[in-house]
């Protein structure tokens, strides 16, 4: 414990970027799964930086690969079995290279990694991050080391990232850790254990960092952000809700753009959506995962709302912030699904008219409420079917949502460059669509009025204000240099002709 305590003290709050330093040990880094994988690798970072090693990019140069692994569906485990045998070839050529599985795949299968894999050094969960020095130290002495401990405290609240993204524009920053809620199919209540809220004073801290260093965009994540809740043992007047923290987050700097994820429909309250309204910088989207449109369906789920109630959730949103962008995830196939339950999903799509989608088959996974109680029955033809028609009707719906932003202006994040053209920048709106624009003289970071010009069921396509004004501008000095030109030729022949008379 004393020795954990110490750990987290020596960590530099100030760097939060990689500091490459090759006279370390060095660590390469792959990351799976969601966005809250991507924010732990950062933490992992942030703790290995302070504890002598180096982040590399290139695994050749690796002492130490970690697999930041997802079990989410049963694709995503089995891309990191064919991960394990590249990392085999590795090791063969260099022994003394050290392999590590983090992540959620390390809490699900636990010692079966070292077991089946022979290859993996190192196995640890989700919650115990902090223990990485020691472990490493087993591990660096020949041993083969483990923790998969979940804990109901931990949140790593003082423990500042180190920033793996490339263009310094955007940041995940995590609220809560867990989930609480058993959705039948969902592995993520066992790989990630309870859910727990982080002191908003530490997420206001980060958030704060993350202003000085220049970032412009924050998401703040949670399996479930709308049950975030941190209770202040003092005064009940200070605890601190979802809506509360969106504003106080929102309040550390106007120009930080501020979004959010994932909301659920069951807990989603209005209080949250008049918050959204109230301040520029929260962009309207909200991410809003349905995974079916029948109630008989959702209750096998054990999502715990109906159609009708997610219906109204949507009126709401639309009523209170008339702009905002609405996407969703869908699981195709779920047990016993009928054909008349695909087809309410259908309609529910079209009723609400998604911008955008993730759309999923439904893999069993082991040990989840639905691989214990219910039978996966619908075949994988069937699945195959139903995801396709749910994909084509989701283009459809994406193109309906971008044609009519067509000749609206977007205030848009510049991102980076376009990946089709160095002459284009690529950036995002509000409501989260992509827009790619001719470059001007506009760069990563900056903000820019963009008019929509046309548009593709994934892109919109723009000129900046900025640039047409320009244009205008230059097209209206032409013109009246062309008149003064005009009108000075006319007076210079006026006068020639009056001399000529005169003369
Ligand atoms: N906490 C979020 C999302 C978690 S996982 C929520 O509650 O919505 C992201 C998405 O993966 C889920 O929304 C669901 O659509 C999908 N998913 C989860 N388990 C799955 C499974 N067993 N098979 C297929 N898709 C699944
Ligand atoms: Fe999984 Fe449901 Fe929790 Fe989301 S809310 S992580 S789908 S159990
Ligand atoms: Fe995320 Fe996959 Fe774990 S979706 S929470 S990394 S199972």
């Amino acid at each position: 414990m004393l020795k954990q305590k110490l750990n987290t003290e020596k960590i530099n709050y100030k760097s939060i970027k990689p500091v490459f330093d090759n006279s370390k040990k060095r660590v390469y880094i792959e990351t799976y799964g969601c966005q809250m994988n991507v924010n732990d690798s950062e933490l992992v970072l942030s703790i290995l930086q302070d504890n002598c090693y180096s982040l590399t990019k290139n695994i050749d140069e690796a002492d130490l690969i970690l697999a930041n692994t997802c079990s989410i569906r049963q694709n995503a485990e089995q891309r990191i079995w064919g991960r394990l045998d590249v990392f085999r070839l590795a090791k063969n050529k260099k022994p003394e290279l050290k392999i590590g599985i983090i992540g959620c795949m390390a809490e699900r299968l636990k010692e079966e990694i070292i077991e089946r894999s022979k290859i993996v050094d190192l196995v640890v969960g989700p919650d115990a991050y902090r223990s990485l020095p020691d472990l490493l130290h087993n591990v660096e002495a020949g041993q083969k080391d483990i923790n998969v401990l979940l804990s109901r405290e931990e949140t790593y609240a003082d423990i500042i990232p180190v920033r793996m993204d490339e263009n310094g524009v955007s940041a995940f920053v995590s609220i809560m850790r867990g989930c609480n809620n058993i959705c039948a199919y969902c592995v993520v209540p066992y790989t990630r254990g309870a859910e727990r809220s982080r002191n908003p004073k530490t997420i206001l801290n980060e958030v704060q960092t993350l202003v000085d260093n220049g970032y412009k965009e924050i998401t703040l994540l949670g399996q479930n952000v709308d049950s975030y809740f941190w209770k202040d043992e003092t005064n009940s007047e200070k605890n601190v809700n979802f809506a509360k923290l969106l504003e106080m987050v929102a309040l550390v700097n106007p120009l930080m753009r501020v979004r959010f994820a994932t909301s659920h429909p069951k807990d989603i309250r209005n209080g949250v959506l008049y918050s959204m309204a109230m301040y520029e910088n929260i962009c309207v989207c909200i991410h809003l995962p349905v995974q079916s449109g029948s109630t008989r369906i959702l209750e096998l789920m054990n999502r715990k709302y109906t159609r009708e109630h997610y219906l109204e959730r949507i009126a709401k949103i639309r009523e209170i912030i008339p702009d905002c962008s609405i996407t969703t995830d869908i699981i195709a196939g779920f047990c016993t699904e009928t054909e008349d339950d695909h087809k309410q999903t259908l309609s529910l799509m079209n009723e609400v008219g998604y911008d955008f989608a993730y759309m999923f088959k439904y893999s069993e996974r082991p040990n989840t409420k639905a691989a214990r109680h219910l039978k996966d029955d619908v075949p994988d033809e069937i699945k195959t079917k139903r995801l396709n028609e749910i994909i084509e009707l989701q283009n459809h719906l994406s193109l309906e949502s971008n044609k009519r932003d067509i000749g609206k202006i977007f205030k848009v994040l510049i991102d980076g460059v376009s990946k089709r053209s160095d002459e284009y920048l690529s950036g995002r709106t509000s409501q989260n669509k992509t827009v790619v624009f001719p470059k001007a003289n506009f760069n990563t970071g900056d903000f820019a009025n963009v008019r929509i010009v046309s548009c593709t069921s994934a892109t919109l396509i723009g000129e900046t204000v900025e640039e047409k004004k320009r244009e205008k501008i230059i097209e209206l000095k032409n013109i009246i240099d062309e008149t003064i030109h005009n009108v000075e030729n006319k007076i210079k022949s006026k006068i020639k002709q009056r001399i000529k008379k005169d003369t």
